[in-house]
């Protein structure tokens, strides 16, 4: 069986974490303890939502970075950044995101005033950007 993984030892870095729904998970994760790196198209954007991340849990659990330098650092990286970019955003990071776990948070959804909708040219219709980076043959659950 495989042993069980102290999260406290791991890094994860969120792309994309400067937006709401990778922000409410860094919030939590951190203040379990698990040291985060917040990425971003821009640093400085990063480094700014990192120290606000920071003063709100009362940790200094969270960095930031640019996205690849995120992915290259992390251990584990979850994906958290718009369906629209989903796939361009994943093609460019395949290098970095080698040998970690992924976690893919996206859905081809928008939202209007009351609910989801399907994000716009997609007809609600998963596209595999995953498969960029992700393996098809799950194995030890890294990737390849
Ligand atoms: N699984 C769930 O339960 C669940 C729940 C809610 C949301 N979601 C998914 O989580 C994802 C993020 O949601 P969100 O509301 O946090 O999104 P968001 O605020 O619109 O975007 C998140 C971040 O992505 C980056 N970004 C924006 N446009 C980009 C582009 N063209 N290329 C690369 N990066 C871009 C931005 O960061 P920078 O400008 O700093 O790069 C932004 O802060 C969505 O795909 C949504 O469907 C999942």
């Amino acid at each position: 069986m495989t042993e069980a993984i102290d999260p406290t030892t791991l890094t994860v870095g969120v792309l994309g974490g400067t937006g709401a729904q990778g922000k409410g998970l860094a919030l939590r994760w951190a203040k379990a303890g698990i040291r985060l790196i917040i990425g971003s198209r821009a640093a400085e954007r990063a480094e700014a939502s990192a120290a606000e991340h920071c003063q709100l849990t009362g940790t200094e659990n969270i960095t930031g970075a640019d996205n690849a330098t995120c992915a290259a650092q992390a251990d584990v990286v979850l994906a958290a950044v718009p369906w629209e970019s989903h796939a361009d955003t994943l093609t460019g990071l395949v290098e970095p995101l080698r040998g970690k776990i992924f976690i893919d948070c996206v859905n081809p959804l928008g939202f209007d005033k009351n609910r989801p909708v399907p994000a716009p040219g997609r007809g609600g219709q998963r596209r595999p950007a995953g498969r960029a980076v992700a393996p098809r043959d799950p194995g030890d659950g890294r990737v390849p």
